[in-house]
C-alpha cells in the first residue's frame, strides 16, 4: 500500500499489528501446550487472554478512525511464529525447549513493543489522544509480559544448562 501521509502510515501500521495479534491468538495455545514449566505455561495463557483483549482494543481504534482493520498480513509475525513452530516440531529436552520458547516469545514481545511504540508516536503527532491512550495500555502489557519472561528465564535457563 502506498502511504501518502502520516494518518495513512498509522493505519497501515495498525493493520499490521491487527494481523500480528490475530495470528498470535491462534499460535499461543500451541506454545502453551508445549511448555513444560507451570509458570511459563501460565504466563503464556495469561498473555493469550491479554492478546485477545489487544485485538479488541485495536478494533476500537479502527472504529474511532472509521477504517477497517483487515487487509494486511504481518509477515514479520508470520516468520516468528513459523520459527517457534519449527522449534516445537524439533522437540528436545523439556527444559531446553522451554528456554527456547522463552527466547521465541521475547522476540515476539520486542517486535510488538517496537511496532506499538511507532504507532503511538504517529498517533501522538496526529493529536489522537484517545488512540495514544489505548496503544499505551497495550504497550504496558507487552512490556510486563517481556519482564515476566525475563524473570521466568532466570530459573529455566539454569535448568536447561543442567539438563
Ligand atoms: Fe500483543
Amino acid at each position: 500500500m502506498k502511504v501518502e501521509n502520516l494518518r495513512e502510515l498509522l493505519i497501515d501500521e495498525l493493520r499490521d499489528l491487527y494481523s500480528a495479534e490475530t495470528q498470535l491468538t491462534k499460535a499461543l495455545p500451541k506454545v502453551a501446550k508445549h511448555a513444560s514449566d507451570t509458570q511459563l505455561k501460565q504466563a503464556i495463557e495469561h498473555h493469550l487472554k491479554e492478546t485477545e483483549n489487544q485485538v479488541k482494543r485495536l478494533e476500537q481504534i479502527f472504529d474511532r478512525l472509521q477504517e477497517k482493520p483487515k487487509g494486511k498480513t504481518c509477515e514479520g509475525m508470520k516468520g516468528l511464529i513459523e520459527e517457534a513452530d519449527e522449534r516445537i516440531s524439533d522437540g528436545g529436552e523439556p527444559q531446553t525447549l522451554d528456554a527456547g520458547l522463552i527466547a521465541d516469545a521475547q522476540r515476539v514481545e520486542h517486535y510488538e513493543i517496537s511496532a506499538y511504540g511507532s504507532a503511538r508516536t504517529f498517533a501522538n503527532l496526529l493529536g489522537e489522544s484517545e488512540i495514544v491512550r489505548l496503544l499505551e495500555e497495550t504497550l504496558k502489557e507487552e512490556k510486563a509480559a517481556d519482564a515476566k519472561l525475563n524473570s521466568i528465564a532466570e530459573s529455566i535457563n539454569v535448568e536447561a544448562k543442567a539438563a
